[in-house]
């Protein structure tokens, strides 16, 4: 059973996992290990990239270490080594593919150069062992992606968005409201007691044809709200904020849900696959769940575990890509903008 062991620093998490699969059967996570930077980028209230670089230099040898023991496996025993190569941020993306790369040239064994996005893509997938045909939303802080997959590399992208991605709404949002980043867990936990037709937000390029999204008109409109309220200081009253967040929210949910079942119908697919950090949300996750027992289409989400960035999703890329021996040159770059 071939063995991976798997790197992702694209952007603010240092993660390496090692997983082992036979094709068509439910990989094994033998190990999956962060260490997250949140705490250190808070205080900024977002990434920033030359604090992001030095820490994964600092916490991958310690964490690869930590993965090889927690998996009682040795380092000669690995069959291929993966990393994310794109997108993300240049400098961070050098140091995980950089160390993969080394790492494989010392074994002699081929390395793997993973799309972040195809990733979280097949995250769902991880215990299935395979990837069906399927409408796919991936919703992160960095993308929002509608793609429709005929199977493992096979995407046709139907829509992303024009300008923020939906973390980014529930980030810039939350940092409007003086809630800490990342924002999408504090908007969903103040959301919990709110009405959400408390405010009527937009739902952006509902009437459009295709499937864009946008949600920057979303993001203005919140901050309207905000300013017509408290003029002077721009903050909201704290009545206000369960409303605020629960109305903000489901306005995001809503497009989400609804272009997500309009490309499903389009692309004639009968499963329907969520992942990226903002589908750990359980009222969106809730609302989905729903829509599709309603509309007869299976649904599959990514395990909590494996819905923010983490290296298991890299391996299991990883491992479909060593099943069919595609391999990538030690020379391969990476690319802060690489397209799926
Ligand atoms: O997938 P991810 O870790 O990073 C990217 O690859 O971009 O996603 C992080 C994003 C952040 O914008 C964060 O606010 C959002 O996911 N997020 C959530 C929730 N948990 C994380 N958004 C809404 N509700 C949540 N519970
Ligand atoms: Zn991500």
């Amino acid at each position: 059973m071939p063995l991976v062991l798997a790197i992702e620093s694209s952007c603010d998490e240092t993660a390496v996992a090692l997983l082992q699969g036979e094709p068509g059967q439910p990989a094994h996570i033998l190990a999956s290990e962060i260490a997250s930077q949140i705490e250190l980028h808070r205080v900024y209230g977002g990434v920033v990239p030359e604090l992001a670089s030095r820490n994964h230099s600092l916490h991958l040898r310690p964490l690869v270490e930590q993965a090889l023991s927690h998996a009682g496996v040795r380092l000669a025993e690995i069959d291929t080594f993966a990393a994310t190569s794109g997108p993300g941020l240049a400098s961070s993306l050098l140091i995980g593919a950089t160390a993969a790369k080394a790492l494989a040239a010392a074994a002699r064994r081929p390395f793997i150069a993973i799309n972040h996005l195809e990733g979280h893509l097949l995250s769902p997938f991880v215990e299935l062992g395979h990837v069906p045909p399927h409408l796919a939303l991936i919703v992160s802080g960095g993308h929002t992606l509608l793609l429709d997959v005929a199977g493992p590399g096979r995407y046709q992208k139907l829509g992303s968005t024009r300008d923020d991605a939906a973390g980014e709404a529930f980030d810039k949002v939350a940092k409007m409201l003086g809630l800490p980043y990342p924002g999408g867990p504090e908007i969903e936990k103040a959301a919990a007691t709110g009405n959400p037709a408390a405010f009527d937000f937009p739902r952006s390029m509902m009437k459009e044809p295709g499937f864009d999204f946008s949600f920057s008109g979303l993001k203005t409109a919140v901050l309207y709200t905000l300013t017509d309220r408290q003029p002077a200081t721009g903050q909201v009253q704290i009545g206000d904020l369960p409303d605020l967040c629960a109305s903000f929210q489901q306005a995001v949910i809503d497009v989400l849900l609804r272009k997500s079942l309009a490309a499903a119908r389009h692309a004639g697919r009968q499963t329907l696959a969520l992942s990226g950090g903002v589908s750990l949300n359980r009222t969106l996750r809730g609302q989905f769940e729903q829509a599709c027992l309603q509309e007869d289409l299976a649904l599959h989400t990514a395990s909590p575990g494996l819905c923010t960035d983490n290296a298991a999703m890299i391996g299991f890329a990883g491992l479909l890509r060593t099943f069919e021996n595609r391999f990538s040159p030690l020379d391969s770059p990476i690319d802060p903008n690489l397209p799926l």
